[in-house]
């Protein structure tokens, strides 16, 4: 009992504003919600506005949504402008929005290419750059990007997902570093889960020849047996978010049953 209220407290986010991208669907809404619990207000950014507003609808007013592609680099100053005039300040930024193609290399346009790069990793530099004057004018502030267990080991049919994570993993070492260098108050880290029932990997799942033998190959990539939790990742968010983790920076968290344990 003491442990688990422990737990509650450290994990506590109350007072803080938080910036979450790909918001209307699974880990991001998650993360949205489960922050909301634990006493934080929440911008929720999606390309997606309607659905982005409806999810933010059933949090009630620690929520606001707003549209937003995160490969614009104008709208992102709009974004974190709005964020402040809207709950005062900001003080944290989850740079969750994104996808991939399920392609081997050959088959790979250099468009389509581009086009995962530029949803996954050239927006975490966007953001990341765009947030902290708001986070330096708060006086703390925590980052943390979602990359993927494709960003720590190899996928032969995610040959532009994998290199766009990868990106992102050492794009948070760097950032890390170069706020600790200026004196900032500002941590940066990254989550790297592995499959997780989400929008995102049902689609997937949807897509393959064999759907029933797709899933069951996905379930058992991780040594658990079965596909992650969008609550399981989102709790990992929240840590890396709060002050219960002030000494990690550029960091990579794995949540991913074991799957590079192995
Ligand atoms: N689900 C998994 O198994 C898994 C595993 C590892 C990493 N991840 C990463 O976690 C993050 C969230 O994944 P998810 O599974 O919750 O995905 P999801 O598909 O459920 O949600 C992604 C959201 O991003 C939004 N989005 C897409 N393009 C956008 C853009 N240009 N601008 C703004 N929003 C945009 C979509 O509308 C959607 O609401 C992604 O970065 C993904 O790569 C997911």
């Amino acid at each position: 009992m003491t442990v688990a209220v422990i737990a509650f407290r450290m994990a506590q986010l109350s007072d803080r504003v938080a910036l979450i991208t790909g918001a209307a669907s699974g880990i991001g809404r998650a993360t949205a919600q489960m922050m909301v619990e634990r006493g934080a207000n929440v911008v929720m950014t999606d390309l997606d506005q309607a659905r982005v507003e409806a999810a933010a609808s059933e949090l009630g007013d620690a929520a606001h949504a707003l549209g937003q592609d995160v490969t614009d680099e104008a709208r992102w100053e709009e974004v974190v402008a709005a964020a402040e005039q809207h709950f005062g300040a900001l003080h944290i930024l989850i740079n969750n929005a994104g996808g991939g193609i399920l392609k081997g290399l050959e088959e790979t346009t250099l468009q389509e290419w581009r086009q995962v790069q530029a949803l996954n990793s050239d927006s975490v530099f966007l953001g990341t750059r765009a947030v902290l004057p708001a986070l330096r004018r708060a006086g703390t502030g925590s980052i943390v990007n979602l990359s993927s267990v494709a960003g720590l080991v190899g996928d032969g049919d995610l040959s532009a997902y994998c290199a766009s994570k990868g990106a992102v993993r050492m794009f948070t070492k760097a950032a890390a570093l170069y706020c600790a260098r200026n004196k900032d108050a500002v941590r940066i880290n990254s989550v790297h889960p592995s499959f997780v029932d989400t929008p995102l990997v049902q689609s997937m799942i949807a897509q393959s020849p064999d759907p029933d033998r797709m899933r069951r190959t996905l379930e058992r990539a991780a040594p658990v047996n079965r596909l992650g939790r969008v609550e399981e990742v989102a709790e990992v968010v929240c840590f890396l978010a709060s002050d219960a983790s002030s000494y990690v920076n550029g960091a990579e968290w794995t949540v991913d049953g074991g799957l590079t344990a192995r």
